[in-house]
Formats: C-alpha cells, structure tokens, sequence
C-alpha cells in the first residue's frame, strides 16, 4: 500500500476516512521512522538527537516516559522494551497526573516525554516540571518545532508525517519504533549482546512490510469488527507485553465506536471482572506466542467456560483449540517488538466496528486531536 501523505493532507482518497489512510500508510511511516537511524556494522541504533554521548547514556539509572492518552499507553510499551533490552527500570505515567503530585525529580533519571502534535498542554507542562526542577528530558514527537520539542534537552523525531485523524495509528507505530531504537542503543552502550542488537536490528527492518501483511488481512477484521459493534461493553485483555496492546485497542475502540471497552491484565480477571463475563460481553485478548502463551490460553478458558466470545489477536500456531470465535493471526517477530504488530489489527478492529455503527470516525464526538487546554 503506497499513499503519498500530500495527496490526503487536505482532503480524502476516495471518500475514505482519513484514518483509514492514515492505517494504511503505516509501512511507509515505519520505514520513515527507521531511516538512518539503523546500524547493522555495530549492532545499535544512532539517535543523534538525544544530544547524549556514550558515557551520558551509560550514567541512566532510570527511566520515566510521560505521555497523555494513547502517548501513555505506547510509552508503557516503550518502558517494557527499554527494560528488557537495557535493563534499566523504566516505567510510563499519565502526563497528566505527573505534575501535580509534585514529583521527585532524580538528576540520573532521562525523562521521555512522547506526543503526536507535540502541544498536548499537560505533556508539556509535565516537562516544564521536569526541566525546572534540574532534570533531563528528550522528546519522541513527530510535529518539529512544536512547543514540546522545543521546551526538551533533546529528542528524536518520528517521521509519521502528518496524522489529522483524531484516532492514532500511524504516529502511534511510530512512537513504538523511538522508543525501540532508544532501548536498542540504551542496551548496545551497557550490556545488551552484538548478537542480541543484531537480531533487534533484523526485526526492526522486518516491519514495514510485516506491518503490510497485516493490513492484507483487513477483510477477516473487518468481520471481527463488525460483529463486535452491537456489543455494549467490551473488555480487551493481555499481560506484559500484551497489556499496554489491550489498552490502546480499548482506547482506540472506545473513542470512535463510544462502546465501553474496559482493557485489563489478563491475571487480573479472577480478582474481579470475571464476574461481568457473559455472552453479551465479548473479550478481545492478545495472546501473543511467548514465555505467557499457556497461562494466557488458561485464562482464555475461564473467560469461555462463562461463555463470553472470544477474539483473539494471536501467533498462527498458538493452539486455541474452539476457544475463540475469531482469530487474528500477526507475523511473527522477535517478542520484545511483538506489540507493534499487535497493535495494528486493534486499529482496523475499532475502526470497523466504528463504520459498522455508522459513526464519522475521524470527527468523534466530544474529543480534539490535540488538547491545548488544562
Ligand atoms: C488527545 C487525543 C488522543 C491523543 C492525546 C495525546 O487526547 O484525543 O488521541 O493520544 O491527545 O496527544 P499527543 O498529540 O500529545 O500525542
């Protein structure tokens, strides 16, 4: 799928809605992403912007990713790769919130603050924060020469190009490919192995055009996604690396279709919303083939056993006997960027059961693309 972004910017393809265009221009977004920033002689990511050298990135004692909506969620996808590739504790709060419970600002902790439109006020006042009490923070934004990529030390831009419907997606994938290439070079200046940077590098190439096939499976989705749509209330489902996955399809999902979709740890089910489990009450989980594929199959059974439907955004060889009612197989990557992939039919999932429900997908209802107000 080749769209050319300045063919869209004021207007529509072929009267579809501009997130539509937006999914679908995803490969070459990544790939924009990815540009230059690769380095195979090495085994490491270049991110010149972070205005760090070798010895400022080894003194990192921690991390802390600030973002607003689905900024926070990738940033809790971001927090997972960094610990697991530079094993350095990392976690994502709501920017939101940051600020006012006057946090403590630690001088060998990097602050990541991650927005599309790099204005969202409370982002930016998070950072404002951070600087004024003497900490360092970079950027992931994707508009340049926003107010938050100029209020940071440094940053790294995303090249998603420019996203005008409300719904994220393509900066979203992108948001996920920076923090990625950050964790990649976090890990190559401490501990992470030649050979453990190479197989990231080969996977990050790999996107694109995984990214591509998934979106070739749309019409399966789209089944899936029109057969949610008269469901009022959903639950989206995953854990550890799926976690952040379910919350942003649960984001995304509620925004445009304005169903209650409620997104929880998928070991957190028996210590409550089992109880809401029913027929009328489907679940979508990501079940990813990895180190939690067993237990999560358990957990799939619990929720079966009450007979609450099934989707499942999964691996092909992942064995769900007749659990689900749909399933939606993503390529296979390395498992520390399988939430990307995951991610994408959670798009084309909410925006068919959007469509479904006759809803104006780019305009919905009470939300602004960009939040310039406390
Ligand atoms: C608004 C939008 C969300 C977006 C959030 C952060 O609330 O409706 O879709 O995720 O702002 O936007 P940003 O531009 O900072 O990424």
């Amino acid at each position: 799928v080749d769209v050319d972004p300045s063919a869209y910017e004021h207007g529509q393809i072929d009267g579809r809605p501009r997130m539509y265009t937006e999914m679908l221009e995803q490969p070459a977004s990544v790939e924009r992403a990815l540009r230059g920033r690769l380095d195979e002689r090495f085994a490491t990511a270049h991110l010149g912007g972070l205005e760090m050298d070798a010895r400022e990135l080894r003194a990192v004692r921690r991390v802390k990713i600030l973002g607003c909506g689905s900024a926070y969620y990738v940033g809790q996808m971001g927090a997972s790769l960094i610990e697991e590739l530079a094993r350095i504790p990392a976690d994502a709060e709501a920017a939101s919130e940051f600020r006012y419970r006057s946090p403590v600002i630690e001088p060998d902790t990097l602050y990541v603050a991650v927005s599309q439109s790099g204005e969202t006020i409370d982002t930016l006042l998070a950072v404002e924060e951070v600087r004024r009490k003497g900490g360092r923070v970079i950027g992931l934004v994707n508009v340049v020469g926003s107010a938050i990529a100029r209020a940071c030390d440094g940053g790294i831009y995303l090249h998603a190009g420019p996203e005008i419907a409300v719904a994220s997606t393509k900066a979203l994938t992108t948001m996920f490919v920076g923090f990625a290439l950050l964790a990649l070079q976090l890990g190559r200046v401490r501990d992470l192995s030649v050979a453990d940077g190479r197989r990231l590098v080969a996977g990050l190439q790999k996107l694109p055009a995984q990214i591509e096939q998934v979106l070739e499976g749309e019409e399966r989705i789209a089944q899936a996604g029109t057969a949610l749509a008269p469901a009022e209330s959903l639950f989206f489902v995953g854990r550890v690396r799926g976690y952040p996955v379910a919350r942003e399809g649960a984001q995304k999902f509620k925004e445009i279709s304005y169903r209650h979709a409620e997104a929880y740890q998928m070991s957190e089910l028996k210590h409550g919303p089992l109880a809401l489990i029913s027929p009328e009450v489907p679940t979508v989980a990501v079940v990813p083939d990895d180190e939690l594929t067993d237990r999560n199959v358990a957990a799939l059974h619990e929720i079966a056993a009450r007979g609450g439907p099934l989707v499942v955004v999964t691996h092909a060889g992942v064995d769900l006997g007749e659990l689900a009612a749909e399933r939606i197989d993503v390529p296979r990557n390395e498992r520390e960027l399988d939430p990307l992939l995951l991610t994408v039919p959670l798009q084309l999932l909410a925006y068919h059961a959007a469509l479904a429900l006759g809803h104006d997908v780019d305009k919905p209802r009470n939300l602004a693309k960009s939040v310039t107000v406390e």
